[in-house]
Parts: C-alpha cells; sequence; structure tokens
C-alpha cells in the first residue's frame, strides 16, 4: 500500500515537469515563449527594416544625411571639365616614384584594366579595339600628347573619364592608390 502512494507521487511529478517542458515551447518561433527576466529578451530598440512611429512616413531606416561619406573615405574634388582636369594636374602629385613593386601593380592593373582597350604596349591596339567590339579609337598613350600631361591629369582621366566620355570612369573600381601606380606604369613602363 505504502509502495503505491510513493508510485502515484513519482508518477505526478513527472507529468507536471511534462507539462512545464511543453508550455515552455510556443507556436511563434519568434517568440522565446515564457520568459524569464523578459528585458533580456526582448529588445527596446527598433528594428532596421521595421516602422517607426516617430516619422511621419514611418520609415525606420533613414538615409544618411546628405554630404555623409564613409570613415576614412576622401572625395574627389575636382569636376569633369576641361579647366577642373587641367587644375588636377597642377595640384593632385603623384605620391609614387618608378620602383620595382610599383611598377609591378602599375603594369598588373594596366593590363586589369586599361589594355583590353589601350593594348598591352599602350598603342591603341587593344583586343575591344581590334575585334571592333569597341568602336571609338582610343589615344595612343605613347603619344607626347599623353606623355606630355603631368601625371594628376592622368589620374584625373582614370578617375572621372575623358571628357567625350568615350572612355569611361574607372574611380569607382580602382582604388586611388592603384591609379596612381597606373599612371607611373603608363608613364614610365609603356613601350
Ligand atoms: C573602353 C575602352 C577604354 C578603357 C578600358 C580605357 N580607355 Fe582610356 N581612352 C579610351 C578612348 C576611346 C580614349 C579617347 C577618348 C577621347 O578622345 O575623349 C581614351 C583616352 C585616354 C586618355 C587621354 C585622355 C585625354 O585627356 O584626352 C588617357 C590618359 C587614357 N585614356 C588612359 C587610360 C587608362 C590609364 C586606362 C586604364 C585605367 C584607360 N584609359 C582605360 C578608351 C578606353
Amino acid at each position: 500500500m505504502k509502495l503505491k502512494i510513493e508510485k502515484n507521487k513519482i508518477l505526478f511529478v513527472m507529468l507536471i515537469g511534462i507539462g512545464l517542458v511543453f508550455s515552455a515551447c510556443h507556436r511563434d518561433n519568434n517568440s522565446t515563449g515564457q520568459a524569464y527576466f523578459p528585458d533580456m529578451s526582448y529588445s527596446y530598440a527598433f528594428e532596421t527594416y521595421g516602422s517607426s512611429p516617430n516619422f511621419s512616413d514611418s520609415i525606420q531606416m533613414l538615409m544618411p544625411v546628405e554630404g555623409t561619406i564613409p570613415r576614412e573615405m576622401i572625395p574627389y574634388q575636382f569636376g569633369k571639365t576641361f579647366q577642373e582636369q587641367v587644375r588636377a594636374g597642377q595640384e593632385l602629385v603623384n605620391p609614387y616614384t618608378p620602383d620595382e613593386a610599383v611598377m609591378k601593380r602599375g603594369k598588373e592593373q594596366y593590363t586589369i584594366f586599361c589594355s583590353n582597350c589601350h593594348g598591352v604596349s599602350g598603342k591603341g591596339d587593344g583586343y575591344l579595339v581590334t575585334s571592333k567590339l569597341f568602336t571609338a579609337q582610343p589615344v595612343s598613350l605613347l603619344s607626347d600628347y599623353v606623355q606630355s600631361k603631368p601625371d594628376g591629369e592622368i589620374f584625373h582621366v582614370i578617375t572621372l573619364g575623358s571628357l567625350s566620355t568615350l572612355m569611361g570612369a574607372h574611380g569607382s573600381q580602382i582604388k586611388p592608390e592603384d591609379r596612381w601606380k597606373i599612371v607611373t606604369y603608363v608613364k614610365n613602363g609603356l613601350k
């Protein structure tokens, strides 16, 4: 008889235990169910893509304030006009000298970004031109016209493209230091 009561007690405790385990589950995956210390479970911060009661259009994630730039980014200071191209040539200084490492990197980047039009040698006979896929004739980078330009002007053309827009801007694709290394290669490595 005594043994039977003990058994019932154990069964009772087990049932409560199982009940507790199941009651902790929740149908909604986004809910933490019953929570002890709920301030840790529910953030009071707004969700990035959620709606906001603070603004009339209820948008939560706002655009950055006009003029905001990413950290450590230096905006390009010259516009796309002839005067600005000349000014870039007068004011920008190539930080590199044509040493082995600079020329190696410059050649690498030139081959990737410029040789398809200007040709490996710079004469204007790249694949896109000889195959007639690109119909404008690039100037020869070996010409006096290009070689006599200050480094900053070539940097400017790479950054914003040519004034006729036949050559596109490469500023978003090539890091500034690599643009300078390409300039160094164009001035000292092409033949
Ligand atoms: C899609 C083909 C194409 C690519 C890629 C290209 N260029 Fe050009 N480039 C041209 C054409 C076409 C011209 C002639 C543009 C004109 O007359 O306005 C030109 C002109 C130039 C000029 C002379 C600009 C001037 O003031 O008259 C320079 C310097 C130059 N390119 C350098 C480069 C360098 C360096 C690269 C690689 C970063 C490059 N180009 C990539 C097609 C290209």
